[in-house]
């Protein structure tokens, strides 16, 4: 007899985790719980009514997944269109959603107009343009920035190489310090963060990410730039062990140097996980709860955000397909937009606040 999904969650994750499946409360009318996030991509907002409908439920933030990247905000030399990023704010601003701007400055995503801009005066240039435009633009409303996003190499050859592209290219590796001077110029108030991902896992490059990303947030406060958090992406890859005592420690001692600790992209990965739903919710969920447990070892989070809320609208779709015909279940509602298994273990960590 297969067991039911509360039977392998009680399983996985205990009792009480099992009983709140039953009550799951709408976080944004909760006090004391860490900030709950979904990124919300706007076609989605005007396609699916439910897709609002159920960040105004379940969420009290959202980050917008491509209307502050520069191939939107961007289109042209000297152009800046705030349109989407507009209507994102103002869905935020109406249903008291706080604005997590994502992202100031990533190596992708770059529009080819910015190649005419040479050398380090150049890149500086235009860095500078646009991080004193976006970031005033958006003072008031965003209150965290992602500043530069995914600055680590996937396999690092050593501690200190930062990953090609764009700013490092016309830059060198000041470029990460430089943005960050920038934005706290253009946004005193934003909290000042720097994302990246597979910082978790035991396996395969993660810890040679995890050393460089460690070197690089101490050289960055060794030069007294002005970072105030790290942002764990954790875009989680079903059946990827978690490193937990590794990551424990390494958000401890980030939390130790007086940066705060935000999740800014959680999901699974579940291409590779078994077909039965139950059977790979369970796993997700137990993933997922590895992850948080690890991450809350030493402290409550600044925030927690999911790369979307429902599994209809997941990147993962159609990044990470699956094979067997069925679909893909990397978040924490369905493509019914149910709660599942993973919507329980984020509520559980969610109440940790101390
Ligand atoms: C992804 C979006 O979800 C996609 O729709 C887009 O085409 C590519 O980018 N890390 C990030 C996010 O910081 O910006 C990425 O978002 C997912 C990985």
């Amino acid at each position: 007899m297969p067991l039911t999904r509360r039977e392998l969650i009680e399983k996985a994750l205990g009792a009480a985790a099992a009983s709140a499946l039953g009550t799951l409360p709408a976080l944004g009318a909760q006090g004391g719980r860490v900030p709950y996030g979904s990124a919300l991509y706007l076609p989605d907002l005007t396609a699916d009514v439910r897709v609002g409908r159920a960040i105004i439920e379940h969420c009290n933030r959202v980050s917008p997944v491509s209307e502050l990247k520069w191939n939107t905000l961007r289109p042209s030399d000297g152009v800046f269109d705030f349109a989407s990023g507009d209507a994102i704010a103002d869905f935020a601003r109406t249903n008291k959603l706080a604005m997590h701007g994502h992202t100031l400055i990533w190596y992708a995503d770059m529009p080819d107009w910015v190649r005419a801009y040479d050398g380090h005066q150049g890149g500086e240039r235009l860095m500078a343009e646009h991080i004193e435009t976006v970031a005033a633009h958006y003072a008031g409303t965003i209150a965290s920035w992602d500043v530069v996003n995914e600055p680590i190499p996937d396999a690092a050859p050593d501690e200190t190489t930062l990953r090609d592209g764009f700013w490092l290219n016309r830059m060198g590796k000041s470029y990460v310090g430089t943005a960050f001077r920038l934005a706290h110029v253009a946004a005193p108030q934003a909290l000042l963060v720097l994302n990246e991902y597979d910082i978790e896992f035991a396996v395969d490059r993660s810890p040679a990410k995890r050393a460089a990303f460690r070197r690089l947030v101490l050289d960055l406060l060794d030069e007294g730039a002005p970072i105030g958090a790290i942002g764990l992406q954790g875009h989680l890859r079903g059946g990827w062990p978690i490193a937990k005592d590794e990551l424990a420690a390494f958000v401890a001692e980030m939390r130790d140097l007086g940066l705060k600790v935000l999740v800014t992209e959680l999901d699974v990965q579940d291409q590779d996980l078994p077909g039965p739903e139950a059977e790979r919710d369970n796993l997700i969920a137990t993933q997922v709860y590895d992850f948080l447990e690890a991450v809350t070892d030493s402290g409550p989070l600044e925030s927690l955000t999911t790369w979307g809320i429902s599994d209809q609208y997941s990147w993962v779709r159609w990044a990470y397909p699956r094979t067997d015909g069925t679909h893909n279940r990397p978040l924490p509602l369905d493509w019914d937009f149910e709660p599942k298994p993973f919507k329980v273990v984020i509520d559980h960590f969610l109440k940790k606040t101390t």
